[in-house]
């Protein structure tokens, strides 16, 4: 291990220094890329750290933040983030008890906390702010002003009552608020996996996995997959990685069904009697449709909250198809709907508007209408 990770270390490190010295064309690796430009390093290195490292300047109140959740955040999260349709909730379950102990009870093994919440498993007041500040909204990442992201992280620490309802957060109090983290100490780091010895820390990460590899399992089975009808509910994964490196993505269309490993398939067939409707195959020429779509599905990521046979974060294609199977103006409506977007047919989530050609647009609904 360590004599494979000695040179990879080296080689990691002299591209750091060149790229960090040098403006111009690397001269130690001549031919191969370029200097990053610092307007590049700076819209990368957005990363705060959890002393706060990296923070922008700004503030914002619990009241402005209260806006930018309603109009952004709550039609996914619940107006009080209590929403658990997309994933957990992000407050409850945490009390004014763990503000001043710093661990969250509800955590605690036999605790009647049916769902972890976001407030009551972060430790670092960074984390949340990094996170909304690159992922949220969900459907719009890295829109937020910085004044924004306190605003309505302030939101959010009210709703968990860790900070009262006129407060205003800023770069220059954060590390108050820190201290006031219901989880703030619910995190170890006896692991060593982080900080190890080189920032810091006091004892070595157990790499040999010596807790791991004693009293093993002598049979190994494997006791859930990935069932039939979901492995390409994202496409084919193997076409959507990166071809250099050891991890190339799994070809998820590969083996058919019948050709699975034995007690895959046991479980398979077990499945089918139970629900023979979700495995069942397609006709060659439903296949064949969804196959000539699926470039255009993907490119505009449609497939990120549809799955063909299965629910994501919106419904199925095949569920939309047979809504609107008997809908004279079925064609004009999706392809109308895939392009605005919409809340309500379905559930609570709403489907943001949808930037892609009429010509697109139209395809896809002719589609889900007809030919699915
Ligand atoms: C379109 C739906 C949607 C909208 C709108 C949205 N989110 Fe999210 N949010 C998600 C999803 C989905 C996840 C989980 C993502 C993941 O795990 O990869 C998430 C995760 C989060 C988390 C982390 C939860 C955890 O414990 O891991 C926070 C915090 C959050 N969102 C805050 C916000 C804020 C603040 C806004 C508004 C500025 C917002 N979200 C708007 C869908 C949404
Ligand atoms: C961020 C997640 C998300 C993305 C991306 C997304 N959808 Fe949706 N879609 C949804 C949700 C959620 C609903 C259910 C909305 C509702 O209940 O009205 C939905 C509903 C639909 C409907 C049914 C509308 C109706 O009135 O019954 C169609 C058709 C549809 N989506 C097609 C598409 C297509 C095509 C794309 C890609 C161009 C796409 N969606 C991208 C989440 C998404």
């Amino acid at each position: 291990m360590s004599s494979c990770l000695k040179p990879a270390l080296a080689l990691a490190l002299a591209v750091w220094v060149a790229s960090a010295s040098a403006a111009g064309p690397s001269d130690k690796f001549p031919g191969i890329g370029r200097a990053a430009t610092s307007n590049e390093v700076r819209a990368w290195d957005i990363d705060v750290r959890p002393d706060f490292k990296g923070l922008p300047r700004g503030q914002g109140s619990v009241r402005q933040g209260e806006v930018v959740w309603e109009a952004q955040c709550a039609s996914c999260h619940g107006s009080f983030g209590e929403s658990s349709e997309i994933f957990t909730p992000i407050a409850g379950g945490t009390s004014a008890a763990d503000i001043r102990t710093g661990r969250v009870d509800s955590l605690l093994p036999g605790a009647n906390q049916p769902q972890r919440t976001t407030l009551m498993k972060v430790s670092t007041l960074s984390t949340l702010w990094d996170y909304i500040n690159r992922a949220m909204p969900w459907n719009a990442p890295k829109s937020l002003s910085a004044d924004e992201v306190y605003a309505v992280t302030a939101y959010i620490l009210n709703l968990g009552n860790i900070v009262p309802a006129d407060f205003t957060l800023s770069d220059g109090n954060i590390r108050e608020v820190q201290q006031r983290l219901p989880n703030r100490k619910g995190m170890t780091t006896a692991h060593a996996m982080w900080p190890g010895k080189e920032l810091g820390g006091q004892t070595r990460p157990d790499v040999q996995g010596s807790n791991c590899v004693r009293d093993c399992k002598k049979d190994v089975g494997v006791q859930s997959f990935l069932p039939d009808y979901a492995r390409n509910a994202h496409g084919l994964l193997s076409e959507q990685s990166r071809l250099i490196g050891a991890s190339r993505g799994a070809d998820t269309s590969r083996p058919p069904a019948d050709k699975l490993m034995p007690n895959q398939a046991v479980a398979l067939s077990a499945q089918a009697k139970a629900a023979p409707e979700k495995i069942a195959a397609k006709t060659p020429d439903a296949a064949a449709a969804s196959s000539a779509v699926m470039p255009v599905l993907q490119k505009n990521a449609c497939i990120a909250c549809h799955g063909m046979d299965n629910k994501i974060v919106g419904p199925s294609f095949r569920d939309i198809a047979s809504k609107y199977k008997d809908r004279a103006d079925a064609v004009n409506y999706l392809s109308g709907k895939i392009k605005a977007g919409g809340q309500g047919v379905w559930g609570n989530i709403p489907m943001p508007p949808q930037a892609l050609s009429e010509t697109e647009s139209a395809r896809l609904a002719q589609w889900l209408a007809k030919e699915f």
